[in-house]
């Protein structure tokens, strides 16, 4: 009896929207034991292979057939970046995370996508650009000096399996940096091209937050696949990250979507979520300005606790429903990008 590939390939993709089922692409083969079907994913796709298998599994024995075996395997290439830049080698994927304002949980979500997509089997680093106030430090339990081989080069630190880099690792914590434009773009895109990153699948650079002159500097500079701008209800209602968007639409960085932090309350003694701001704005947000909404992430006093001890609740917490939306938005992020156009110099594809 033949399989019908087209019949299985559009069994969503567990948690992702039915237009990301293009970033996977599936290979079925009728073997005598049954079918041997394989999952190509464009972004680290690890986390869904358990769910999808068992779909699979499903929808071949509603048919009478039998599933001889299954795989998932990803993929992620490096996509295209703005203007005449290049991609950094070393680097597939630079991703921007910037924001209207600050205090919108930028870094804290910044950080835990970075996990997220490290849980997804990808090799990740995080880059924190905010001259004003570099938390990812702190957010990462990170302290001490980097090594620098030649006193040129700089080594990246390292938190649970992700690369960091960042300004407050490299000056007193205490020194208050008061650096002019020029001075702060030319510092953080050096920390940028001068830290010895591994080879990594994605790089998620922590942008200072606004739209002044550094951010637009830092959005002309650096190599972008993508941008994300983290918003909140308030930041919504008052139209700051509707700058952000147009910041990055102005020096052509594509904008991957937003993702709306502290959407909901969630309720640490029963758990019932509660939508203080009212429901959809990042939704209506989304469709208002034609970028996608990659997810909501809630307001939960684990995010604060957890950040504050520098553990992350998506490694404190693996098994909480606020990791898992968490890691549901960076598949969302990471598979948007991979429907993205290739670099035209593509470095290497990795496995991942
Ligand atoms: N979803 C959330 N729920 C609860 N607290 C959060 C959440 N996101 C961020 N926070 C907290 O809000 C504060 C600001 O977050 P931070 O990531 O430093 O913002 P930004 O980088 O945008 O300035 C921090 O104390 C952080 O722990
Ligand atoms: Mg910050
Ligand atoms: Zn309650």
């Amino acid at each position: 009896m033949r399989v019908d590939v087209s019949n299985l390939s559009q069994i969503p993709l567990p948690g992702l929207p039915a237009s990301l089922n293009k970033a996977a692409t599936w290979t079925v083969n009728p073997g005598p034991a049954g079918a041997e079907v394989t999952v190509s994913t464009g972004f680290p796709g690890q986390g869904l292979a358990a769910g999808l298998e068992a779909a699979v599994r499903e929808r071949l024995a509603a048919e009478g057939q039998p599933l001889a075996s299954f795989s998932l395997v990803s993929r992620v290439a490096s996509h295209a970046v703005q203007g005449s830049l290049s991609p950094l080698p070393r680097v597939r994927n630079v991703i921007a995370v910037g924001s209207g304002k600050g205090g919108v949980g930028k870094s804290t979500t910044a950080v835990n996508l970075a996990l997220a997509l490290a849980a997804d089997g990808a090799r990740v680093g995080v880059l924190d650009a905010d001259v004003y106030g570099p938390s990812i430090p702190a957010m990462l339990g990170l302290s001490g000096r980097p090594d620098s081989p030649d006193n040129k080069s700089i080594e990246p630190m390292r938190a649970f399996g992700v690369e960091a880099m960042s300004i407050g690792l490299l000056v007193d914590q205490d020194t208050p940096m008061i650096w002019r434009g020029p001075m702060a773009t030319s510092a953080l895109t050096q920390l940028l091209t001068d830290t010895l990153w591994g080879d990594l699948d994605y790089l998620l650079i922590d942008l200072p937050p606004g739209t002044g002159d550094i951010q637009l500097t830092l959005a002309q500079k650096i190599p972008v696949a993508g941008a994300v701008i983290v918003t909140t209800p308030q930041d919504i209602a008052t139209l700051d990250a509707k700058k952000a968007l147009k910041m990055f639409e102005k020096v052509e960085v594509p904008v991957l979507g937003i993702i709306e932090n502290m959407a909901m309350h969630t309720c640490s003694h029963c758990g019932h979520v509660e939508h203080l701001f009212g429901q959809g704005g990042g939704e209506r947000m989304a469709a208002q300005y034609g970028v996608p909404l990659l997810g909501s992430l809630p307001l939960d006093i684990a995010i604060r606790e957890q950040a504050d001890a520098g553990q992350p609740v998506v490694v404190a917490a693996p098994d909480s429903a606020v990791a898992q939306a968490y890691r549901q938005t960076a598949r969302v992020m990471a598979a948007t990008l991979a429907l993205r156009p290739r670099a035209s110099v593509p470095i290497a594809s990795s496995l991942v």
